[in-house]
């Protein structure tokens, strides 16, 4: 079987899980993709395996739009989140849509890992920061137990989408408060004296929102994946003075 995995990642956790994965899954060949804004992937695959982190309860919108534009033809296909705390609606969410688009959808599976949006919060080497790491324990060995699943079901082929769950129309609102709030958030991104102009930032990105000509120029299409923010080598990329002493993170 030709597994596809197309994955998203911002900070980098869904992005480690992959490359766990393509080790951990034997006897089938597997592939990767980056999912960006845009990016077209090719159908050569029996079997698809999709891999998401959770923002405000539900997919990355660059996911959603990934997800919509593939055709199925009754392939089976699973669904890994990578999340902080509570994953909400996503992984139904994205259920449904490959499910419309001629999926077999097979199962979707939560993986606990470090928050890469509250690691904002707190300050680098401090107690909570030791803390916020710790669900990256045992990863290795959750992976490897996933990457077992998620080959049985993609052979056996019977579908099994999560139902949905009693807190979503909570979580929904809460969600829309916290976009509300990431507009101002995006708007505050700026580079300290280390940035060197580099470049790294604009590649990066997977919305293409960043352009780097003589100073680094954020668009107003960002998702707050912080990818730029945990990524760029000289931590150099700040959001106001809230982030001054936060630490970087890049998966475990
Ligand atoms: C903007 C943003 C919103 C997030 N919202 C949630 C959430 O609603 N629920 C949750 O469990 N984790 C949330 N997280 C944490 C991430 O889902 C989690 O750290 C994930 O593993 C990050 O994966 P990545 O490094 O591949 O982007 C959020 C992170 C960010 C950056
Ligand atoms: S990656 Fe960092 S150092 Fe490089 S241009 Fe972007 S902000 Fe500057
Ligand atoms: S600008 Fe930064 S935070 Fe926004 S989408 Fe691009 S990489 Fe992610």
């Amino acid at each position: 079987m030709r597994i596809r995995l197309a994955y998203y990642s911002g900070s980098g956790n869904t992005q480690c899980v992959a490359q766990l994965m393509r080790r951990f899954i034997k006897n089938h060949e597997v592939s990767t993709f980056f999912i960006k804004k845009n990016r077209k992937m090719d159908e050569e695959y029996d079997a698809l395996l999709i891999g998401s982190p959770v923002y405000a309860y539900m997919p990355p919108l660059t996911v959603m739009e990934f997800v919509s534009s593939l055709k199925g033809r009754g392939r089976p296909a699973f669904i890994y989140l990578t999340k902080g705390l509570i994953s909400g609606d996503a992984g139904r969410k994205l259920a449904k849509v490959l499910k419309k688009n001629g999926f077999v959808v097979t199962g979707v599976s939560d993986l606990l890992m470090a928050d890469s949006l509250f690691i904002l919060l707190l300050r680098e080497g401090s107690f909570l920061h030791k803390i916020m790491l710790y669900p990256n324990k045992n990863i290795e060995a959750r992976v490897k137990k996933l990457s077992r699943t998620i080959t049985e079901r993609l052979l056996k082929k019977e579908e099994k989408i999560p139902p949905g769950k009693w807190y979503v129309p909570i979580t929904t609102k809460i969600a829309a408060l916290f976009w509300k709030k990431e507009q101002k958030l995006q708007r505050a991104f700026l580079t300290d004296e280390r940035c060197d102009l580099c470049g790294a930032c604009e590649g990066l990105c997977p919305r293409k929102n960043i352009t780097v000509e003589k100073s680094v120029i954020w668009g107003d299409d960002c998702e707050f994946c912080l990818r730029c923010f945990h990524r760029c080598p000289q931590t150099a990329i700040q959001i106001g003075t809230y982030t001054l002493r936060s630490p970087r993170y890049r998966g475990p």
